[in-house]
């Protein structure tokens, strides 16, 4: 089974880039299911449904978040309906007591979404929540295929993770910082594991921000109103073979396109 995670898609540049790769790619590359992290979806900041609709449209599967889950609050009433309902969209499972949920099954692959706590808002503790979660699905005989997005700022608790969900999921795959990682590696267990996907946004930019204003942040320490950058997009992801029947990841590979 081919799995392709896309790191977080940012604003319209995002959204465009997704448009004009994913249909295609799922093609040429035999994916059978596609995950992307939407928190950015929506100018940088959250999603509606208008703007995950142009990705589940576009080829995109399933949609897992982050810290920027609640910037539209419009989408928040939607979060508790299952994909049979038609949203599939995920918040990180250690979220409290939070409006949505933190797990989906679809197509026979469990995903899950996770937040770190370092340099994070204050939450459950990451870990103890996927034992949780891993012990309620062998309970419920859910999917041996199980995917995490693991959504954190700092590398070493994003490997950690790594270690720690070690033969127990098929991937474990970072998102948040928006800058690719290249240290793709299947674990000793087969555990398919990267600290970071990257994003799917504009290349001329901060972390997806027109440089202008965050310079001009950095110079002065004065906030500025960040915009989603123009010009050349990327779209960063990793394409992961899993087999089916045990869960076991493969091969996990960076796939990285650039659009004008
Ligand atoms: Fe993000
Ligand atoms: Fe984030």
């Amino acid at each position: 089974m081919r799995i392709l995670m896309i790191g977080d898609v940012i604003g319209k540049p995002g959204r465009r880039a997704i448009q004009s790769i994913v249909p295609s790619l799922r093609q040429e590359h035999g994916i059978d299911l596609v995950i992307a992290n939407g928190e950015n979806t929506a100018g940088g900041f959250g999603l509606t449904m208008e703007t995950a609709y142009e990705l589940l449209d576009h080829g995109v599967d399933v949609l897992t978040s982050g810290n920027h889950i609640w910037d539209q609050k419009e989408i928040i009433p939607y979060m508790d309906k299952g994909p049979e309902e038609g949203l599939p969209l995920i918040r990180p499972a250690n979220y409290p007591d939070a409006p949505g949920r933190g797990v989906l099954i679809h197509q026979d692959v469990m995903v899950v979404n996770l937040m770190g706590r370092v340099f994070m808002p204050p939450l459950d503790c990451p870990f103890r929540a996927s034992d949780k979660i891993l012990a309620d699905a062998r309970a419920s005989d859910a999917p041996a295929v199980i995917i995490v997005d693991f959504h954190a700022e700092a590398t070493s608790e994003k490997q950690a993770m790594g270690w720690y969900l070690d033969g127990r999921v098929s991937a474990v795959v970072g998102t948040h910082t928006h800058v690719g990682t290249v240290d793709k590696r299947v674990l000793p267990q087969g555990t398919a594991y990267i600290t970071d996907v990257g994003m799917t946004g504009p290349l001329d930019s901060v972390i997806a921000s027109e440089v202008g204003p965050v310079m001009e942040r950095f110079l002065t320490g004065m906030p500025q109103r960040l915009t989603v950058a123009t010009g050349p997009v990327i779209m960063n992801s990793v394409l992961i073979d899993v087999d089916k029947e045990s869960g076991k990841a493969l091969t996990i590979e960076r796939l990285d396109k650039v659009i004008s």
